[in-house]
C-alpha cells in the first residue's frame, strides 16, 4: 500500500474521548506517569509512550502473573517501564539512544524508582545478548516496543530469556489493519516493516513454545493492539 493511502491510519477524536474517560475513572491523578510524560514532552520525545491505560494494563499484567523480573526492549522516556517498576518489579529496559536512556534514568531516579530499573543503552540485539551471556533471566515479562521491523529477531532472543509462565506481550502489532494485506506498508515501519511484522506473527504461531493471541485496539493512539504470548513448555 503506498505510503499515507491507508484510510484507517487517521485517529478518530472519539476514540481518544473514550480514552480520557477511560483514564479519567481508572488511571485517576498519577504524578509520576504526568511527571514522566512531561519530561518526555520538554527533551522533544514526541508520542512515543504507551498511553495511560495501556500503561496500567501493563501494570496490571505483572501484578497478574506475579512477575519479579520484567524485561522491557524500547525504553524512549521510561514512561512503561515506570509501570512496570510500580508493579514491584526489577525492571532492565533497552534503548538505543543515549540521549533517551539518560532522560529514563533520570525520570525513573526522581520517580522513586532507580534502585528497581536498569537502564541498558545501546542497540537491543547488542544489550540482549550480553544480557544472554551474563546468565541474565529468565525473565517473567517481556515487552517487545522497539523497532518493530526487528520483532522476528527479539522474540528469539525473548525465548531465550525466558521460561516456561513468561509473558511475551508486543506492542503495536496491527498498524490501522495493515498488518493483514502482504503489501501493507506503514510509513512509520518503512520499507518491508509490515511484511517483518507478518513473519513475527507467523514465527509465534509456528512455535511450539508458546500460546498466543493479538487484540487490536483504538485510542488515542489510533487504531492499533497488541500479541500477548504465554511460555508455556
Ligand atoms: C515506542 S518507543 C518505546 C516507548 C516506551 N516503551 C514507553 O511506552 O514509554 C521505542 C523506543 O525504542 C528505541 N529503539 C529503536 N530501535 C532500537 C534498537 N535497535 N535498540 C534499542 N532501542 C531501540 C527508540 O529509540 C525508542 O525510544
Amino acid at each position: 500500500m503506498a505510503e499515507g493511502t491507508n484510510p484507517r491510519e487517521t485517529a478518530d477524536p472519539f476514540w481518544a474521548e473514550v480514552d480520557g474517560y477511560i483514564t479519567h475513572h481508572l488511571v485517576g491523578q498519577d504524578a509520576v506517569g504526568e511527571a514522566i510524560l512531561e519530561a518526555n514532552e520538554r527533551a522533544g520525545l514526541g508520542f512515543g509512550a504507551v498511553a495511560p491505560s495501556e500503561g496500567k494494563l501493563l501494570e496490571l499484567l505483572v501484578r497478574a502473573c506475579g512477575a519479579g523480573k520484567v524485561l522491557e526492549v524500547g525504553t524512549h522516556g521510561g514512561y512503561s517501564a515506570s509501570w512496570f517498576a510500580r508493579a514491584g518489579a526489577s525492571v532492565t529496559t533497552l534503548e538505543i539512544d543515549p540521549e533517551r536512556g539518560a532522560l529514563a534514568r533520570a525520570s525513573l531516579e526522581q520517580a522513586g524508582f532507580g534502585e528497581r530499573v536498569e537502564v541498558l543503552v545501546g542497540d537491543a540485539m547488542d544489550s540482549l545478548a550480553a544480557l544472554h551471556a551474563r546468565g541474565a533471566g529468565p525473565y517473567d515479562f517481556v515487552f517487545l516496543d522497539a523497532d518493530k521491523q526487528r520483532n522476528p529477531e527479539y522474540l528469539e532472543w525473548a525465548l531465550k530469556l525466558s521460561a516456561p509462565g513468561t509473558v511475551i506481550y508486543a506492542d503495536n502489532v496491527i498498524r490501522a489493519g495493515a498488518v493483514i494485506d502482504p503489501e501493507g506498508y506503514d510509513k512509520r515501519l518503512g520499507e518491508g516493516g509490515i511484511q517483518a511484522i507478518r513473519r513475527f506473527y507467523e514465527l509465534v504461531a509456528a512455535e511450539p513454545r508458546l500460546s498466543a493471541t493479538a487484540v487490536q485496539t483504538v485510542g488515542s493512539k489510533g487504531h492499533d493492539g497488541f500479541l500477548l504470548a504465554v511460555v508455556v513448555s
